[in-house]
């Protein structure tokens, strides 16, 4: 990648530390096509390798890179400094709503075992059909599971949240979002499980639909209509005389 001629270099605020800690300042040259992750990388190769950081694929795909980025939650292997930084400055900081592993890395665990709380693992049942199913591609379920599948667990929706700020229990809208998309799969067979796990307190009901969520999401998958799914379902059930 060469330098963009004649352009000012990119002034760089980085977190440091964990909970405690400092914005650490940086110079770094603009270059054509940057990302904001080419710049990280730039920063721990070559002024600071004590520096911590995520990422795997670079291409959208891992999920692993996302961080805040001038106030905002993104992917930032996919997010071009041009997009982000017109007054040539960046400021990074680690997910909100995650423990702070160190600098821009977060701790997500507890993101993923949300995952399990709901119920977000596909449920064969005892008799599991020897052959393939076959799932219409126009079915009303199939669309829906369809809508919510590409999720790729970066995490985005989870650090834009209110609610997982105010209700730490809160499951959050990516592990709800794997729920509806399970609720939607015709060949799942523990349906009121997964329905008895994003109930309560801390599940489906607990989300204000204030749409952070499927407004950040990078890969443009819609959390809030997902819960308001399992909302109606839940609601269905009810009705239904069920539990
Ligand atoms: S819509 Fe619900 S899950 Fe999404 S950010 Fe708002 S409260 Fe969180
Ligand atoms: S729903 Fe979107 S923002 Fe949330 S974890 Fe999945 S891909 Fe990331
Ligand atoms: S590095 Fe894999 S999604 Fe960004």
């Amino acid at each position: 990648m060469t330098a963009e001629a004649g352009s000012a270099a990119l002034e760089v605020e980085v977190w440091r530390g964990t909970d405690s800690g400092h914005f650490q300042f940086f110079r770094i040259p603009r270059r054509t096509h940057q990302t904001v992750l080419d710049v990280v990388s730039e920063i721990q190769r070559a002024h600071d390798a004590t520096l911590s950081y995520r990422f795997a694929c670079r291409v959208g795909m891992c999920g692993s890179c996302a961080m805040v980025v001038n106030g905002r939650p993104r992917w930032t292997c996919r997010t071009r400094v041009s997009e982000v930084a017109a007054d040539g400055t960046l400021r990074l900081e680690p997910l909100r709503n995650f423990a702070i592993v160190k600098d821009l890395a977060v701790e997500m665990t507890q993101f993923f075992d949300k995952w399990k709380q709901a119920n977000g693992y596909f449920e064969p049942g005892p008799a599991p059909e020897k052959d393939f199913a076959v799932v219409p591609p126009t079915g009303k379920e199939r669309q829906a599971a369809n809508a919510g599948i590409e999720c790729i667990g970066c995490g985005v929706c989870y650090s834009a949240c209110d609610v997982v700020a105010w209700e730490p229990h809160y499951l959050g809208p990516a592990a709800l979002n794997r729920a509806w998309t399970l609720v939607n799969d015709v060949r799942d067979r523990a349906q009121d499980e997964r329905l008895d796990a994003v109930s309560g307190g801390c599940g489906c009901q607990a989300c204000h639909t204030h749409m952070s969520c499927t407004q950040f999401c990078p890969k443009a998958i819609q959390p809030t209509y997902a819960i308001a799914g399992l909302k109606r379902a839940m609601l269905k059930r009810s009705l239904r005389g069920g539990r």
